[in-house]
């Protein structure tokens, strides 16, 4: 496996090639991103994965600083995962002039769920994202459904801009308790860690008692929350929308529905999501 660090260095690497899977990382990577990297192989070759913390999608006060860097472990991950190559540039390289044109997403997308506590996120997010996609040119790009409200507007991005790029998207890796893995997981305290995987008991609650028939969404996404406030979590939103658009179910059409919740462990936040079909 080659690790690259420059622009210069990928495109050297990729010429002549067409069929580029591509897996864009910010690092500190865990089985949950090595699984996107296996699912990769099964779409393209070569498979390149890009590790990069990136400052745009960051707000103020956020964990850009403390986010953990730990480059030579995550290239021993993707090696053994099947990766080829490996983009790990710096932040001037990236970004060699401050950036000035920026992907702006929708705002009912960008200022909605995450979006609405993590203001200018998602537009870091696609600013990079697009940025990464022109280095690589993949004719595949995997992503997790673990960012949920990320996959669909990253699918939106490809959609509005014209990209030959095919999204693939895979299932969330969740530790031996359900907690979902997360980079972030490893800022909890042995206490909060025993505490984490109540986000996803909850968002499965709500799914369960809306699978038995149970119709008032908004009631039991309440009922979630104030569960999780009880136990001492910091809520910033658990909401059930159609799996396909993000807005509110429609009991007429929505068949693929989505329970996501986002909520403070101390000084982590937690993102987790459930998704399932209505009617069986
Ligand atoms: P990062 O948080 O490193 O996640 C990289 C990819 O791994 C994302 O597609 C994410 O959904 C996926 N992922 C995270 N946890 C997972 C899990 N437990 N199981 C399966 N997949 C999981 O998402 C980003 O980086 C950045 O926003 C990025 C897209 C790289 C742009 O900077």
């Amino acid at each position: 496996m080659q690790v690259l660090h420059t622009a210069a260095e990928l495109r050297a690497a990729l010429a002549g090639k067409s069929h580029t899977a591509f897996v864009p990382t910010m690092g500190n990577l865990h089985a949950g991103h090595a699984s996107l990297v296996e699912l990769a192989t099964q779409h393209g070759n070569p498979v390149v994965a890009s590790i990069f913390v990136n400052p745009l999608q960051f707000g103020v006060g956020e964990d850009f600083e403390r986010y953990p860097r730990t480059l030579a472990a995550d290239c021993e991950q993707l090696a053994a995962a099947g990766c080829e190559l490996v983009f790990a540039p710096a932040a001037a390289e990236l970004y060699p002039l401050p950036q000035r044109y920026i992907v702006q997403p929708p705002a009912e997308m960008a200022n909605d769920l995450c979006g609405a506590f993590r203001p200018g996120h998602f537009s870091g997010v696609a600013t990079v994202v697009l940025k990464l996609f022109n280095l690589v040119q993949p004719q595949v790009a995997v992503f997790g459904k673990k960012d949920f409200q990320q996959l669909l507007l990253i699918r939106e991005l490809v959609q509005q801009f014209n990209l030959s790029i095919g999204i693939v998207a895979g299932d969330t890796l969740r530790e031996a308790d359900g907690l979902a893995m997360s980079s972030r997981n490893g800022y909890l305290s042995a206490s909060e860690r025993i505490q984490a995987p109540l986000l996803q008991r909850e968002l499965t609650a709500v799914a369960a008692a809306v699978g038995a028939g149970e119709r008032d969404f908004d009631g039991l996404c309440a009922v979630a929350s104030r569960h999780l406030k009880m136990a001492g979590w910091q809520v910033d939103y658990v909401a059930l929308r159609d799996a396909d658009t993000l807005q509110a179910p429609d009991p007429e059409t929505s068949r693929r529905l989505v329970v996501l919740g986002a909520a403070w462990l101390g000084s982590t936040r937690l993102i987790d999501n459930c998704e399932f079909s209505l009617g069986g």
